[in-house]
C-alpha cells in the first residue's frame, strides 16, 4: 500500500510517493505559470494546478497497485474564488501578492491590531486572505457579491478530488478569518470581510480524513482499484500520548459533504482512496521534517524563506511580526515568513545573469570571504512580510565598488537571505524562545555555502535530512496517519524521518557575521521612506 504526498508549490506541484515501510519511492514534478500581471501582483489559474496534477500522476503511480490516501499540502494565503456552479470566478491572488497594501493598512488601523489579535490572534500582512476579499470587494464588486464558497488553493485541490469543501486549521489560520485559539472561524473577522460562515469550507485537523477521489477523478488520475476502506481510523487509536490533533484526530462523519462524497464513491465497485485535509505547506514541511513538538525549529528556503517554531498551546506575538498558527500535529506554532527567499537566487541567477549554472555561479564565490563581503543585499523583491510588514519594500544591492565582482554579488544574494532569516530569528527569540538547532527543507537546502552561511548567521546547528522532501512528504505522513497506518504523526516521523549529519557554526565566522548583520539591519530603515517615491 502507498501514500499520496501532493505539494502545491507556487512555481510546481510535487507529488511523491510513499511506501508502507516508510519509502519516499518516487517523486514526480510538473510546473506551472506564474503572472505578475502589475508590479507586486500575483496570480495562477487554478486550473493550471488542476491540469499539472492529471498530468503528472500517471508516472507517479507506474505498476502501483494500492493507493491508501492522499494528503495536499499548499501555498497558503491565496484566494480562490468560486461561484454558485463551483467555477472558479478569476485567478487565484496569491501568498506573495502585494496589491492589499491600503486593505492592509485599513485592516491593521482602523479595525485595530487589538482587535484582529483579539478575533485571530494575529494581525493583517498583505499575503493573507481577509485583505484580499476586501480588495475583491472593492475593486471587483460583481465578482465578489457572486462569491459561493472561500478556499485555499490546497483546497480547492482536495474539492477537485472529493467534491468536498474543506480545510484545516493550520491553512486556514493563514486568512486572517480564524479564530486560531478557539479553532472556528471568527464571525467578526467574517463580517468585517462581508461574508457568511456558509461561504467558507468545514474545518478539520491535518489528519481527517474529508472524503474520497470521486470515481470519475479517480479514473482520470489513474488511480488503481482499492479495497473499501471506511471513514474511520484503522488504527482505532483516538488520542496519542502527545495530544496530536486533539480537537479532532477522527475523521469527522457527521459532515455532510464527507458523506455525499463517500456515498457517490461506494457506486465505484466500494472502491475508494481517502482523502486526508492535509496542511498549509510550512506545517507539512515540518511534519516531512519530523518538527511536530515546542523546542524544535524547522527553517523553508523555498520560494519563500520560513522560520518554524512549534508550541504545545496557542502563543500569540504581541507585536504581530511572527504569526500564530495552528500546527498540523494538532498543537500551534509561531512563524516569520519572509516573501522571497530561494527566489532572490533564481532571479539572480536567471533573471540577471542570464544563466542556469547555480552551482558554477555559487562556485565562484571565495571562501575565504565569507564573512568580510562589503556588497549588501536587501531581498525585498515581493514586498516584505515578517518582520517588516511592507509591501512597498523592494531589493537593492549596497555597498558595491569598481573592484565589486559578480562572484561577491552572488555571495550578497545568499546572504541577505540569511541575514533576513536573522530579523525573523530575533523576533521570535524576542518573545523569548530560544533557537539553538534546526531542520532545514526547500530548494536552498541543496547548496551547501548557503547551508554554511546561513547557520553562521543565525549561529544555529542545520541538522541535514537523508529525504529532504519538506511538504511532500509531510502530507504523505499525514494521508499515512489519517488513514491509520501510524497511530501518531510521533510514531510516523520517528519511523519516516532520518538524519545525516549537520552543519554547526564556527565561532569565529558567526562574528564576523554578526558585524555584518549590524550593518545589514540599518540599510531598510534607511531605505524605507524612499521605497514609497520609488
Ligand atoms: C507562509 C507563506 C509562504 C507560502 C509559500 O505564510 O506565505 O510560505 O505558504 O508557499
Amino acid at each position: 500500500m502507498y501514500d499520496i504526498g501532493i505539494d502545491l508549490g507556487t512555481s510546481a506541484v510535487k507529488l511523491l510517493l510513499l511506501s508502507d515501510e516508510g519509502q519516499v519511492v518516487r517523486t514526480v514534478s510538473r510546473s506551472y505559470p506564474l503572472s505578475f500581471p502589475q508590479p507586486g501582483w500575483s496570480e495562477q489559474n487554478p486550473e493550471d494546478w488542476w491540469s499539472a496534477i492529471v498530468d503528472g500522476m500517471p508516472e507517479l503511480l507506474e505498476g502501483v497497485d494500492r493507493v491508501g490516501a492522499i494528503g495536499v499540502a499548499g501555498q497558503m494565503h491565496g484566494l480562490v474564488a468560486l461561484d454558485a456552479d463551483d467555477h472558479v470566478l478569476r485567478p487565484a491572488i496569491l501568498w506573495n501578492d502585494g496589491r492589499t497594501a491600503e486593505e492592509t493598512d485599513y485592516l491593521n488601523q482602523q479595525v485595530g491590531t487589538e482587535r484582529l489579535q483579539a478575533c485571530t490572534g494575529n494581525i493583517a500582512f498583505a499575503g493573507f486572505t481577509a485583505p484580499k476579499l476586501l480588495w475583491m470587494k472593492k475593486n471587483e464588486p460583481d465578482l465578489f457579491a457572486r462569491i459561493h464558497k472561500v478556499l485555499l488553493p490546497k483546497d480547492y485541490i482536495n474539492y477537485r478530488l472529493t467534491g468536498v469543501f474543506a480545510t484545516d486549521y493550520s491553512d486556514a489560520a493563514g486568512m486572517l478569518l480564524l479564530d486560531v485559539a478557539g479553532k472556528c472561524w471568527s464571525e467578526e473577522m467574517l463580517a468585517i470581510c462581508g461574508l457568511t460562515d456558509s461561504q467558507m469550507p468545514a474545518l478539520h485537523e491535518s489528519s481527517d480524513i474529508i472524503g474520497s477521489v470521486l470515481a470519475d477523478v479517480a479514473a482520470q488520475l489513474g488511480l488503481p482499484g482499492h479495497e473499501t476502506l471506511h471513514l474511520q481510523n484503522e488504527s482505532g487509536d483516538s488520542g496519542s500520548p502527545d495530544g496530536e490533533a486533539a480537537a479532532g484526530s477522527q475523521p469527522d462523519n457527521t459532515n455532510p459533504d464527507c458523506e455525499a462524497a463517500a456515498a457517490s464513491q461506494a457506486g465505484n465497485n466500494g472502491h475508494y482512496v481517502s482523502v486526508v485535509a492535509g496542511a498549509g505547506d510550512n506545517a507539512a514541511a515540518a511534519v516531512g521534517t519530523g518538527c511536530l513538538h515546542e523546542g524544535q525549529c524547522n527553517l523553508s528556503l523555498g520560494t519563500s524563506g520560513t522560520i518554524f517554531l512549534p508550541c504545545e498551546s496557542f502563543r500569540m506575538d504581541p507585536t504581530g511580526a511572527t504569526h500564530a498558527f495552528a500546527h498540523a500535529a494538532g498543537n500551534y506554532h509561531l512563524m516569520g515568513c519572509m516573501l522571497s527567499a530561494a527566489s532572490c537566487l533564481k532571479w539572480w541567477v536567471e533573471e540577471i545573469c542570464e544563466s542556469t549554472d547555480y552551482e558554477g555561479l555559487q562556485a565562484s564565490i571565495n571562501p575565504d570571504n565569507l564573512g568580510k563581503n562589503h556588497v549588501f543585499f536587501l531581498p525585498y523583491l515581493m514586498g516584505e512580510r515578517a518582520p517588516l510588514n511592507d509591501p512597498y519594500a523592494r531589493g537593492a544591492f549596497a555597498g558595491m565598488r569598481m573592484d565589486t565582482t559578480r562572484a561577491e554579488m552572488t555571495q550578497a544574494v545568499l546572504e541577505g537571505v540569511a541575514f533576513a532569516f536573522r530579523d525573523m530569528a530575533e523576533s521570535a527569540r524576542a518573545l523569548g524562545i530560544t533557537i539553538n538547532h534546526s531542520t532545514l527543507c526547500g530548494g536552498g537546502a541543496k547548496s551547501d555555502v548557503w547551508k554554511t552561511i546561513l547557520a553562521n548567521v543565525l549561529n544555529v546547528r542545520l541538522d541535514l535530512l537523508e529525504e529532504e522532501q519538506g511538504p511532500g512528504l509531510g502530507a504523505a505522513m499525514l494521508a499515512a496517519r489519517g488513514r491509520g497506518r501510524y497511530a501518531s504523526l510521533d510514531e510516523a516521523a520517528d519511523q519516516i524521518v532520518k538524519f545525516c549529519g549537520s552543519i554547526s557554526p564556527d565561532p569565529e565566522l558567526t562574528a564576523c557575521y554578526e558585524e555584518r548583520y549590524q550593518v545589514f539591519r540599518k540599510i531598510y530603515p534607511a531605505m524605507k521612506e524612499l521605497y514609497r517615491a520609488m
